[in-house]
């Protein structure tokens, strides 16, 4: 993708300041971001002429006038906290589902040529179809399922009534540099590494057996692109489509950070899903595949930054 007029919304985040990194080389991206959770820091190069910041809140900012001009907008703002959305329903649909419907309604007035959204693989809740297909029903368990499920259904009818183009990526365990430590998602990675790397005794919590499907956030920067480059409108999961236990996961990391230290089991937590793994043979729409031989390489690079950044 080169000389396009781009929006990342949540650009400072873990995921979207990723996505800023790799576009910013040769197109001119805006970036919108209230900084609720994420920073200018996490931006390789925040001087960079090609990147125009605007801080502030989606549902305050002039979404028609911003988008004046722009080629394609990658939706990715959002209260990404399953416990924040239980703990604070109102703010988060605000948030999640008020600000995604303002932002497709400027998409709509200023002609975008498509829209890629951040969605998640909570919306199929505790489905126990695995793997799960995008044509399984939603069955979200929290409000911020909810938020995800309702602005999918809402980017689906903008392609309807409006003919705007767009695609759902609903990412699963995702796991990368940057990554915050309070995140609720996949925390089991950067938990693990952290703990290592204070010394401190890992937790594992249930008895390890749980499976977990993780992807690389720079697979989810090339989904990202990708399908913003094909024809595709329509839901894929971004994810590798294998599962892998916590009780397979904790040896890989600690052979990597070459230590003897054996977890501690607790009780499982309450609302923890007991397995998510990703049905991926839509992911040939939009030419995306992963390539699960280097997930051991991406451990390493993620324990370089927690090393560098705890
Ligand atoms: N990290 C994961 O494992 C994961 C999994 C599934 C889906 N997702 C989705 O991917 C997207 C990115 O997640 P992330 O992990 O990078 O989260 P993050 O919290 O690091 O990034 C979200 C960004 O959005 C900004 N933001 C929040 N509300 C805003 C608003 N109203 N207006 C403007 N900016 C706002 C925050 O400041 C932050 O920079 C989110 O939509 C999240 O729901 C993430």
């Amino acid at each position: 993708m080169e000389g396009k007029n781009i929006v990342v919304t949540g650009g400072l985040g873990f995921i979207g300041s990723h996505i800023v990194d790799e576009l910013m080389a040769s197109n001119n991206v805006t970036i919108i971001d209230n900084l609720s959770s994420g920073k200018v820091e996490n931006l390789e190069n925040p001087d960079n002429d090609n990147i125009t910041l605007i801080q502030g809140d989606l549902n305050e900012l002039d979404l028609d006038e911003i988008l004046k001009g722009k080629d394609y907008v990658f939706h990715l703002a959002a209260l990404a906290s399953v416990p924040e959305s239980v703990e604070k329903p109102l703010y988060s649909n605000y948030n999640n589902l008020d600000a995604t419907l303002k932002l497709l309604n400027a998409c709509k007035n200023n002609n975008i040529k498509k829209i890629i959204f951040s969605s998640s693989a909570a919306i199929y809740g505790e489905n126990p179809n695995i793997p799960l297909k995008e044509s399984e029903p939603y069955m979200p368990s929290s409000p911020y399922a909810v938020q995800k499920a309702a602005s999918e259904l809402y980017l689906k009818s903008f392609h309807e009534s409006y003919g705007l183009n767009s695609v759902t990526l609903r990412y699963f365990n995702v796991f990368g540099p940057k990554q915050n430590l309070n995140s609720s998602y996949a925390a089991v990675i950067p938990n693990f590494i952290s703990a290592l790397l204070t010394g401190k005794q890992p937790v594992i919590y249930g008895d390890g057996e749980q499976t977990r499907d993780f992807i690389y956030v720079k697979d989810i920067v090339r989904a990202n692109i990708l399908a913003c480059e094909s024809d595709y409108n329509g839901i894929v999961n971004i994810a590798s489509g294998k599962g892998l236990s916590v009780n397979e996961l904790y040896p890989i990391i600690k052979e990597v950070l070459s230590s003897d230290v054996e977890p501690k089991y607790l009780e499982e937590r309450l609302g923890d899903i007991k397995h998510s793994v990703a049905d991926i043979s839509n992911q040939s729409n939009i030419n995306f595949k992963v390539d699960s031989s280097k997930f051991k390489d991406q451990l390493k690079e993620t324990i370089r930054w927690f090393r560098d950044n705890l």
